[in-house]
């Protein structure tokens, strides 16, 4: 799967990790930064970008990560396109998936370690969208909001 990945300062270490991971894994990885860790740097500036490649289909998943995740799902989720979720469990990790089709996960660099981390990936990205008539409704209504 062609997977994306972003973070800020926040979440730059638990990037860097679940980078190698997929990459080890098979997966196709495009970094969106941040490149070095930058103590000044802004999630946005590299959260957005991801978003962006996710609603245009560049990447088939995103996943973005900050200090908890909270601004990372924030600025992914003014995308059109984006269902972004901050997921800490491995329940909703594919459940938001197969139901809410979720596109980009967004973690908590300063919350969860690499081990719990990448469970939620691997849960993230082994997941499908259900498509049920009850989620496409769901999901349009959900759309009619998106500018
Ligand atoms: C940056 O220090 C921190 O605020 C950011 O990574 C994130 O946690 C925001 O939600």
């Amino acid at each position: 799967m062609k997977v994306g990945v972003a973070a800020d300062h926040g979440g730059f270490e638990l990037k860097e990790e679940l980078r190698r991971a997929l990459g080890d894994a098979g997966h196709d990885v495009v970094d969106y930064g941040a490149r070095r860790l930058e103590p000044g740097d802004d999630y946005p500036d590299f959260v957005i970008p991801l978003a962006t490649a996710v609603a245009r289909g560049e990447v088939n998943r995103g996943m973005a990560v900050c200090g908890s995740g909270v601004g990372a799902c924030v600025a992914a989720n003014k995308v059109r396109g984006v269902r972004a979720a901050l997921i800490h469990d491995v329940f909703s990790a594919h459940q938001g998936v197969e139901d809410d089709d979720m596109n980009v996960i967004c973690l908590g660099g300063r919350v969860v370690g690499f081990s719990l981390a990448w469970d939620l990936t691997q849960a993230f990205l082994d997941a499908s969208f259900i498509g049920g008539e009850r989620h496409r409704r769901r999901l349009a209504k959900i759309s009619t909001q998106e500018l």
